[in-house]
């Protein structure tokens, strides 16, 4: 069990959440790969997703996560729904609230609009992406890949790269690799690092080569241009120049660091196609398989803090 009713961000999740997550979702991952029967855990439950943006990855995840534990799934289609005719979103949830499901999944363009929405629902709510907010699954498979990978999840040097400023990712990943111990490193054009960022304890440079120098986890991020308003970069080419990811940049890195990328890639803008498919270096794919394992696991383990139908919890 968890010790919170929801799963809203890094920043209010204790690190023993975050084991108890990463070593239940492990088990998961052996299960899968043994091609072993779906474990169940979740029989008469009922999940929900909401989308109020666009998802491929993310959402197909959780609705396969909820799926082979067993559950009902239900994904309600944001853009057919009743909000295209003006209903808020807090009208949306109490409607759904109604229909007691038991875990409810949110991505919504709003930073905080999921943890409103937590207040106002009795089910389990994880958020799934909120604006710039948080993206706590996507900094949870992270972290089991990298555990995987490199065998620990301390003392390790991450660099976290491109545009920070409008990703949820990078603050989930800065929350939950600094709650454990680790470097961080923000390497991107200073128009892309929020200002005061350093206060989350990371370095900070706009130099890619001083920012990989023996770094042991490489993480690109995705140019964000649906949420730029202006200017933020001269152009494509020479961002990629400057700050796209290729071999050469790379070797500054330590020689086994891994190459990680949350999806979706631009590729030829924040990092090259051929390295970003080099499975020596890329585990690209093998995020996507823990993506469907930590939302196993946290689905689970909320469920588990529910007693069946009722509200539960004091969080
Ligand atoms: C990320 C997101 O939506 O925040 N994608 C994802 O969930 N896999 C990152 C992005 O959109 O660039």
């Amino acid at each position: 069990m968890l010790s919170v009713r929801h799963l809203l961000g890094i920043e209010s999740l204790p690190p023993d959440d975050i084991l108890a997550i990463l070593d239940l979702a492990e088990r998961h991952v052996e299960l899968g790969r043994r091609g072993a029967p779906a474990p169940g855990g979740l029989e008469g439950r009922s999940l929900v997703t909401m989308f109020f943006e666009p998802s491929t990855r993310t959402r197909a995840s959780f609705e396969l996560a909820g799926q082979r534990l067993g559950a009902h799934v239900l994904n309600m289609s944001m853009t057919s729904s009743s909000l295209k005719k003006g209903e808020s979103l807090i009208d949306t949830a109490l409607t759904l609230n109604a229909m007691r499901p038991d875990l409810l999944v949110v991505r919504h363009p709003a930073s905080g609009a999921v943890n409103l929405l937590a207040q106002k629902v009795d089910c389990a709510v994880i958020n799934a992406g909120d604006g710039r907010h948080e993206h706590p699954t996507q900094a949870l498979l992270d972290a089991l890949t990298i555990r995987r990978r490199k065998g620990r999840l301390q003392r390790l040097t991450v660099a976290i790269c491109g545009d920070i400023a409008h990703s949820r990712v990078a603050r989930s990943n800065i929350l939950l690799l600094g709650k454990l111990d680790n470097r961080i490193r923000l390497v991107g054009p200073r128009t892309l690092i929020p200002a005061g960022i350093e206060t989350l304890g990371v370095e900070v440079t706009d130099d890619m080569a001083r920012g990989l120098e023996d770094a042991d986890v490489v993480m690109m991020l995705r140019l964000q241009r649906e949420r730029m308003d202006g200017g933020f970069i001269p152009s494509e080419r020479e961002y990629y120049h400057r700050f796209g990811l290729d071999a050469a940049k790379l070797a500054r890195a330590r020689p086994d660091a891994i190459v990680m990328h949350p999806g979706p890639m631009n590729r030829g803008v924040e990092i090259d196609g051929t390295l970003a498919d080099d499975i020596n270096r890329s585990v690209i794919q093998e995020q996507v398989e823990m993506g469907v394992a930590v939302r196993m696991a946290v689905l689970e383990l909320l469920a588990r803090g529910r007693s069946r139908g009722a509200g539960g919890g004091d969080d």
